[in-house]
């Protein structure tokens, strides 16, 4: 029992140890995203508010990798607050940013089921 609880403290120390070890307090995120910058979103009015807004926590492959539509992008700034600790996003910023996901990351841009993906 002893033996386990010293594996488990060993195991929740090593994140932390493994962070506070790079050189110039490289942070997390830095770590595992060392180029993202916000180009790596598509292009348009929002793309740089969206990429400092969401990266505090998460790089943006989780925001690319869905599709959502508008309701519920803004649900998820709620969430995202509520749930995560993120700064609520309100009035003309959190509309500019909601808008920016709904337009390049909304349900139209999944791909169709079904579709032939070497045909379009
Ligand atoms: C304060 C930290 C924080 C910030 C800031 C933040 N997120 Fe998140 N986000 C999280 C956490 C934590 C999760 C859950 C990750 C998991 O489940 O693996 C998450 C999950 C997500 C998901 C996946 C939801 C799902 O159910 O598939 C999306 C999409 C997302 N975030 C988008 C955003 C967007 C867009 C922004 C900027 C407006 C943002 N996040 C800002 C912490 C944050």
């Amino acid at each position: 029992m002893r033996r386990l609880l010293l594996l488990a403290a060993a195991l929740v120390a090593v994140p932390s140890w493994l962070v506070l070890a790079q050189p110039g307090g490289t942070t997390l995120e830095a770590l595992t995203n060392p180029q993202e910058d916000p180009s790596i979103l598509p292009a348009g009015h929002g793309q740089e508010e969206v990429f400092y807004a969401c990266t505090a926590c998460h790089s943006t492959a989780i925001i690319r990798r869905s599709h959502f539509s508008r309701e519920q992008w803004d649900g998820l700034m709620d969430w995202m607050t509520d749930r995560h600790g993120m700064s609520p996003l309100e009035g003309d910023e959190r509309k500019m940013i909601v808008d920016y996901l709904a337009q390049h990351f909304g349900p139209q841009q999944a791909p169709a089921r079904g579709r032939n993906p070497f045909l379009n």
